[in-house]
């Protein structure tokens, strides 16, 4: 721990203001708040911050569905979302909303302040618009049928049967989610943000910054990839009618809620700052020796890398020091899916569980990688059962009645020689849990102190005082023991307290003390007058995650699908190139069916007429070569390819397509664009050889 506190400010992202919490918005606030509650308890000045997301086109109709104004919409949420963190124990300092007076005057200031500096370019575009509605339509707010294969009612973004993604005005029989009407092409203009021009500042921020890196590796290999592929012009205007703050001099022009919704951060730390006389400038200006963290999921990354650190520094405030970048929640090895009634609500959970038990699941499952965590309910009720209540609470129960029964609830002054050991084992554990805590690595904490429940653990089976309290003359070894062993679950609490509030309140109250802190553990607990001690915790049931799951389903089935409501991480998944998720598990029979080869490019062309394609020529050890078209032009000149090795898909079905037929596939990862490198094997492999 650093001697001098630091200042830290956090935030988790900003949840819409269009639907309720679940266990995969959880990941976030957990993980989160253990950090902050950490940084807290270890002395350090650390605000945690967050807000509800408010505008846009979603939430506008949404509660012109309802019958409501969008600021009602907005309030009913913010208070089911309060309820909801805060029975998840997510202790933010201020949580407040983007429609505020402070966000709306940040924003404004913000915009001016980047127009100064000639990154603001005002450009016409054409959109579909819904001449019956009068709106322009966001795409997934066009349906019609999927250009491709013909499936009916799909978005206008992709097609949900086949997978195709195209732009709106491909689909056929075009309609507006909105009304049905048949969407005109509109033009209008549009205010952009010249990303492209700060690609130099962004470049040295996050791939120059050596230690100090914004990012998790991943994190940066994925910019990296943007880079590749060039940075667009960003465009944050949106026509009326729209919910959000107008732009400054643009009057019926809004700000697209992602300019806005980052922006709310800042935000909620004014409000608080005024609240709480804390100094705002010391956390945002340029010079400032604060530290600000971000905790954000993969689908986001592009906002929080790119337009935002952007948006920051050429707008006069000083960049974040983190991004903390993590993987979605799947349950039980798959998607959250409504169906399966796995996609569980924050409200529904706590129907049923206590909130410490998920708090330590995902703590035991978090590290700092930006790899997807599952939720497996049969691991999950394991480890909840094995660890903190098996193991932890365990070490509690195993003493307290001998405090209680024989010395009148009191701890003893001194402790037993073997039990002071068995202390110092733990406490000389603290700074390495706690470099664990800073560093996001929450499992490799949490497998830490399990550890040393086990060494408590087995010194209980090796004093066992249940004997010694049946045999004569050993009042003061077993009061020196217990004591020992009260002493343990002491400092497991304290290090266990960032990711167990609910428990750790039961706990101080049961020792009879003040609030633990991390320096705490250097000390030890003696002569002290603690409580009668009483159950804690239980164990989980079978039934009670039956319960939980059947409720989800139901719940989730009352609700009525509405054009106006559409998952917003789908949208953001769109809007930007993410990191993908790993998809469904496959038997292995599956993949077997896919023969793989080496493959060796003996030649490669271009496609005349076609803007993608190269034609490749390709030897797999077969009497005649093999053609296959190849979307692959964007990244490599056809000299670059001939004589390479590569892999190719060899058993897939023959495709005729307008050059030729294509008969294979060759492999290749990336976003697009020059972000595309086909998959080169190692040296000795040979054309034709099986890749397995
Ligand atoms: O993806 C989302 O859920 C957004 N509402 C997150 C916004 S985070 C921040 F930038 F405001
Ligand atoms: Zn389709």
């Amino acid at each position: 721990m650093s001697a001098k506190p630091r200042k830290i400010l956090v935030t988790s992202a900003l949840p819409y203001a269009n639907g309720s919490i679940h266990l995969g918005h959880l990941v976030e606030y957990i993980q989160t708040d253990i950090w902050s509650r950490f940084q807290r308890m270890s002395g350090n000045e650390c605000h945690y911050v967050c807000a509800d997301d408010t505008h846009g086109t979603p939430i506008m109709l949404r509660a012109e569905q309802e019958g409501i104004t969008p600021e009602a919409l907005i309030e009913r949420v913010h208070n089911e979302h309060l309820t909801d963190f805060k029975d998840f124990d997510i202790a933010f300092d201020n949580y407040y909303s983007t429609n505020s007076n402070e966000n709306r005057e940040l924003s404004q200031t913000i915009y001016k302040q980047l127009k100064a500096n000639g990154l603001i370019d005002i450009r016409t575009i054409e959109q579909l618009y819904d001449p019956q509605k009068e709106m322009f339509l966001p795409d997934r707010f066009v349906k019609g049928t999927c250009p491709k294969c013909k499936a009916e009612d799909q978005y206008g973004d992709s097609c949900e049967v086949c997978g195709a993604t195209y732009s709106p005005t491909e689909l056929i029989n075009p309609y507006s989610a909105v009304s049905g009407a048949t969407p005109i092409m509109k033009e209008s203009e549009h205010h952009f943000f010249k990303l492209g021009k700060c690609e130099k500042f962004l470049k040295q921020w996050l791939l120059e910054s050596g230690d100090k890196a914004p990012l998790q590796a991943e994190a940066t290999n994925k910019v990296s990839e943007w880079f590749e592929s060039g940075l667009k012009d960003w465009d944050i205007s949106r026509d009326a009618p729209y919910f959000g703050f107008e732009i400054p001099d643009a009057p019926g022009k809004y700000f697209y809620v992602w300019l806005d919704a980052p922006i709310g951060y800042i935000a909620s730390f004014k409000n608080l700052c005024d609240k709480k006389g804390l100094d705002f400038d010391s956390y945002w200006k340029p010079d400032s020796n604060a530290e600000v963290y971000h905790f954000i999921g993969k689908d986001i990354l592009y906002f929080h890398a790119l337009f935002w650190p952007a948006t920051l520094k050429f707008s006069g405030y000083r960049t974040p020091t983190k991004v903390c970048v993590h993987g979605f929640l799947t349950v039980n090895g798959q998607k959250m899916s409504k169906s399966r009634g796995t996609f569980i609500m924050a409200r529904t959970y706590l129907n049923h569980l206590r909130p410490d038990y998920l708090r330590y699941y995902f703590a035991a499952k978090l590290s700092d990688r930006i790899e997807d965590i599952d939720l497996n309910m049969d691991d999950f009720v394991a480890r909840v059962n094995s660890n903190l209540v098996g193991k932890y609470i365990n070490i509690a129960s195993r003493s307290a009645g001998f405090i209680k029964k024989r010395y009148d609830n009191k701890l003893s002054s001194e402790l037993d020689a073997a039990g002071q050991t068995m202390l110092k084992t733990i406490q000389a554990k603290q700074t390495d849990i706690a470099s664990l805590y800073e560093a996001r690595q929450f499992s490799e904490a949490m497998r830490e102190i399990m550890a040393l429940a086990d060494i408590a653990n087995e010194y209980v089976d090796e004093t066992k005082p249940w004997l010694l309290a049946k045999e004569e003359g050993q009042e003061e070894n077993l009061h020196r023991i217990c004591t020992s062993i009260v002493n343990a679950f002491r400092l497991l609490t304290i290090y266990l307290k960032p990711v167990l509030p609910p428990l750790t309140r039961q706990v101080e109250d049961f020792l009879n003390i003040m609030p633990l802190t991390w320096a705490d553990a250097e000390s030890f607990l003696l002569d002290h007058e603690i409580k009668p001690y009483k159950h804690m915790i239980t164990r989980i049931e079978q039934k009670q995650i039956d319960a939980l799951l059947a409720e989800s389903a139901e719940t989730l089935k009352a609700q009525q699908p509405s054009p106006a409501h559409y998952d917003e991480q789908q949208q953001n998944e769109k809007d930007m190139q993410m990191i993908d998720s790993i998809d469904d598990t496959i038997p292995f029979d599956d993949f077997a069916k896919v023969d793989l080869r080496i493959a060796r490019i003996v030649k490669a062309d271009h496609v005349e007429g076609a803007d993608k394609l190269l034609q490749l020529t390709l030897d797999i050890g077969e009497e005649k070569t093999r053609n296959v078209f190849a979307g692959i032009k964007s990244a490599y000149a056809p000299e670059d390819l001939e004589g390479k090795l590569t892999v190719m898909v060899a058993n897939l079905a023959p495709r005729k397509m307008r050059f030729g037929i294509s008969e294979g596939m060759v492999l290749a990862a990336g976003p697009g664009g020059k972000a595309l490198w086909i998959l080169e094997p190692h040296e000795g492999a040979q054309p034709g050889m099986k890749v397995k």
